[in-house]
């Protein structure tokens, strides 16, 4: 890839170099409290169909680079692409969140468990990919992701969401080597899911573990951070002579910091339940942080979201290794007007 890259921030943030100012991108930025996003999907017809045209992916990506100029862009998928290309039946009913067909149950369905390749049955995100890094232009850089296996997993076994969490569980205590049977496979699907992101142009790479929090100590290091590790560890480490960083972010996972930041990741996700000097503590230099305003505190009258925000600017403390964030993915009723509030907030933030 020729292009220049003219906003280095984010990639110098996470790599703990110094910058001018703290780099900022939300999680979920391109989505439906954009008025802009729901007329493309609209067009789409549904979300998946978004999801599967390369064109339209690449539309609402730069959606919120154009109305809001964040740091980064991140590739509009999801992580229920994988299972969705090892054919178990993705469908996502509006309103009613994502659902499996046919969820992975007995030592069978695992076994009936392909290793998608990626330039064939995920070719559709390659092709975003490379489109979005193409229509960039090198404004900013482009992160590619993907979901934890553990998390992942949990929609596998379950069908879709859950609160309880009862079949993983379940299959977790009574049959553990199952469990991890599953999850080798989509680590090594995860693997080659974000090798071909990153030869396609991704330049950062996140990995989601949304439920990773639901675990004891114990079993987060044996069914979680383990596979995270195993997929930090495989993962391309440069691309155009520059490193890919890597961000690993499990929500709930505030009390395991310090194990986050020893798998090998550049950088660690924080969510709103812990205080960024507390996170930067525990992780000792070692990594870059990134997070972690409460997504709630878009509700809040633009005086007090101010202060929300530059309460988390301050709590990081001085020096480089922060890119701001929410501490989850913005909610769909948030103000458009509300979001500007915030990045300006941070855009002219000087550190006290
Ligand atoms: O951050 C971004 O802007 C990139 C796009 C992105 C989406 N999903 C688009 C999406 C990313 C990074 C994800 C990750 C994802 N998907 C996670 C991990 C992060 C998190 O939020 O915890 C999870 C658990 C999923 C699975 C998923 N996808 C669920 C549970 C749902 C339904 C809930 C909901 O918000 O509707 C989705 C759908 C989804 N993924 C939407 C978007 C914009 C909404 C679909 C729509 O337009 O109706």
């Amino acid at each position: 890839m020729t292009d220049t890259l003219r906003n280095d921030l984010f990639l110098r943030a996470l790599l703990r170099e110094p910058t001018p100012r703290r780099p900022l991108w939300l999680m979920r930025q391109a989505g439906r409290y954009l008025p802009e996003y729901r007329a493309t999907r609209a067009r789409a017809g549904n979300f998946l169909n978004l999801c599967t045209n390369p064109e339209l992916a690449c539309e609402v990506t730069l959606q919120p680079i154009d109305r809001y100029g964040f740091d980064a862009a991140i590739l509009f998928s999801d992580i229920l692409t994988v299972p969705h290309a090892m054919k178990l039946g993705l469908e996502f009913e509006a309103g009613e969140g994502p659902r499996f067909e046919r969820p992975v149950r007995t030592p069978r369905d695992i076994d009936a468990l392909p290793v998608p390749d990626p330039h064939i049955d995920l070719k559709y995100v390659v092709d975003a990919v490379a489109l979005i890094r193409r229509e960039l232009r090198g404004r900013v850089p482009l992160i590619g992701f993907a979901g934890s296996p553990w998390t992942v997993g949990t929609y596998m076994v379950e069908g879709g969401g859950s609160k309880s969490f009862a079949h993983i569980k379940r299959m977790m205590y009574e049959a553990p080597a199952e469990l991890h049977r599953l999850l080798d496979v989509v680590t090594r699907a995860t693997v080659l899911y974000l090798n071909a992101q990153i030869a396609a142009g991704a330049q950062a790479v996140m990995l989601f573990d949304t439920w990773g929090g639901i675990l004891t100590p114990a079993q987060y290091e044996e069914f979680s951070l383990r596979p995270m590790a195993q997929v930090v560890a495989a993962l391309t480490r440069e691309a155009d002579g520059r490193r890919v960083p890597s961000i690993v972010f499990t929500k709930g996972g505030g009390a395991w910091l310090e194990r986050i930041a020893a798998i090998g990741c550049d950088a660690v996700g924080v969510d709103w339940s812990t205080d960024l000097a507390t996170a930067r503590r525990a992780v000792g230099g070692r990594v870059a942080l990134q997070g972690n305003l409460d997504p709630a505190a878009l509700y809040a009258p633009p005086d007090r979201l101010r202060a929300e925000t530059l309460r988390v600017l301050d709590s990081y403390g001085p020096g480089p290794g922060h890119v701001f964030n929410l501490g989850h993915g913005i909610t769909p009723d948030v103000d458009p007007e509300r979001v500007a509030v915030l990045v300006e907030t941070v855009r002219n933030y000087v550190p006290g």
